[in-house]
């Protein structure tokens, strides 16, 4: 294979379409490991940032955008034509869910429809997209050996072209993993796929772990993320359970936590978050429903994570109450917008759904947080809304203060002494060793 030897001795261009929180550290590790790199977007503001040598995510520093785009070893562009340049193409565009929580596939669908029209002999692709078993040969490989528009008819995979998945695993701002030091799981659609795809992560990547088939590979994915909501539904329905039998959910997981096997804590909060967890176990459940199957374990996490805001909410307005005061009117400050702490990502972030249920409620809402000034537009919300600077002044205006967030940067001593009620969905303030009967956990 022509594309084996060429990753070998370092010669292959290597193309990433989509440069977003998955798409722009992948095409950096390739260019800063010497490959020469072509990162693609639709989005004409990312490729003028990255040119500059700016960061539009803000745990990927200006330095390492300026050493990966030196001497234009990573070069970006909205010039999808020259994708005939590069001998291998990973795809790292969003898979959301349409408003009846569906896959919403015409990311993939239309990446697909262009790598089709510009797919020459050689090349390898790789999809990284998490998505629902079966995606990568039902919807890719037709549209690649039929791309007819472009005279390909008879294109073979294996032989003309190779084909697989690999998903995408991480965990923003974790010190400990970044995109290169992250195991990879691989699915080729058939032994040479496989073969080039794994050599491909190879050179970048510290562990690849070849399966037997893509839709191997996009299943693992789910069943990662799967893991992580079912876990986090249970701690949040015993949150509520223990909460009714005056005991604390946090006390216990630490208590439990103890156990040095058999068990792994995880921990409740005010709802899920990120682009991830919310979302992809529901391309299993869609995927499921043609086999007619439900998902039962996944839809009743879903509905206890999603409860959650709701829950909060709830004991919001049974505490302003002890303290005879209605939500209706009440001026409340939610802390963090982002959907996990010291981030600048708020994707389906349990804040933005707080403060719409605030705001039905009759309360005034605003919000604060260090990572995000002004809150931008997303699928579901567009507020118009600044960050609140958290000064004594300001902290005593509100009849209520709800950590949605842990940042580090909050200063919880300051806040705690400096509210009127607090409300902690993420056990914060024990955290940082602030105690105070203006405290309350949900
Ligand atoms: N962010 C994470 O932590 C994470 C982790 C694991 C897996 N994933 C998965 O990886 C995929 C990408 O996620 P992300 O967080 O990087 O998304 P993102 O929204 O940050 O980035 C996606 C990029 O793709 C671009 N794009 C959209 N349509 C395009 C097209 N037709 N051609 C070229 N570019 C296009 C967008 O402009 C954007 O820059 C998703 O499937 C997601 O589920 C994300």
């Amino acid at each position: 294979m022509e594309l084996v030897s060429k990753i070998n001795n370092k010669s292959a261009k290597i193309g990433v379409v989509g440069l977003g929180y998955v798409g722009l550290p992948l095409s950096m590790e390739f260019a800063l490991k010497g490959f020469n790199t072509i990162g693609f977007d639709v989005d004409n503001k990312k490729i003028e940032y990255i040119k500059k040598g700016e960061s539009y995510i803000k745990h990927i520093s200006n330095e390492k955008i300026g050493r990966a785009i030196q001497g234009n070893r990573l070069d970006v562009t909205t010039d999808f034509a020259r994708l005939t340049e590069v001998d291998a193409i990973i795809i790292c565009v969003p898979t959301p869910l349409n408003e009846h929580r569906e896959p919403d596939m015409t990311f993939v669908v239309n990446t697909a429809k262009t790598i089709a029209k510009y797919l020459r002999k050689g090349q390898l692709v790789t999809l990284e997209s998490t998505t629902y078993p079966g995606t990568t040969e039902e919807i890719l490989l037709p549209l690649f050996q039929n791309a007819e528009a472009a005279g390909k008819v008879g294109f073979e995979v294996g032989k003309d072209f190779y084909l697989a998945f690999s998903p995408e695993r991480e965990d923003p701002n974790n010190a400990e993993f970044s995109t290169s030091t992250i195991p990879k799981v691989v699915g080729g659609v058939t032994d040479k796929c496989l073969e080039a795809a794994k050599l491909l992560y190879d050179q970048v990547i510290v562990k690849t772990v070849p399966v037997s088939s893509p839709k191997a590979a996009e299943a693992t994915k789910l069943l990662e993320n799967i893991y992580r909501s079912i876990n986090i539904a249970l701690v949040n329905e015993l949150k509520m359970v223990f909460d009714r039998m005056d005991i604390d959910i946090w006390e216990v997981v630490r208590a439990a936590s103890t156990k040095p096997f058999g068990y792994t804590p995880f921990y409740p909060g005010p709802g899920l978050g990120g682009h991830c967890i919310p979302i992809d176990p529901f391309y299993l459940t869609w995927k499921a429903r043609e086999y007619e199957i439900n998902t039962k374990f996944i839809e009743l996490a879903g509905e206890i994570n999603t409860y959650q805001p709701y829950y909060v909410v709830e004991k919001s307005i049974e505490l302003l109450n002890k303290h005879k005061k209605s939500l209706n009117g009440s001026r409340v400050l939610i802390l963090g917008a982002a959907y996990k702490k010291n981030i600048d990502d708020m994707r389906e972030s349990p804040s933005l759904k707080l403060i719409e249920i605030f705001n039905k409620r009759g309360a005034k809402v605003d919000y604060s947080d260090p990572y995000i000034p002004k809150l931008q537009k997303t699928r579901k919300y567009d507020y118009e809304m600044d960050s609140v600077e958290l000064s004594k002044e300001n902290l005593a205006e509100y009849d209520l203060v709800i950590v949605s967030t842990d940042h580090s940067d909050f200063d919880y001593k300051f806040i705690a002494e400096n509210s009127q009620l607090v409300i902690d969905t993420r056990n914060a303030f024990e955290n940082n060793n602030v105690v105070s009967d203006r405290i309350f956990k949900a």
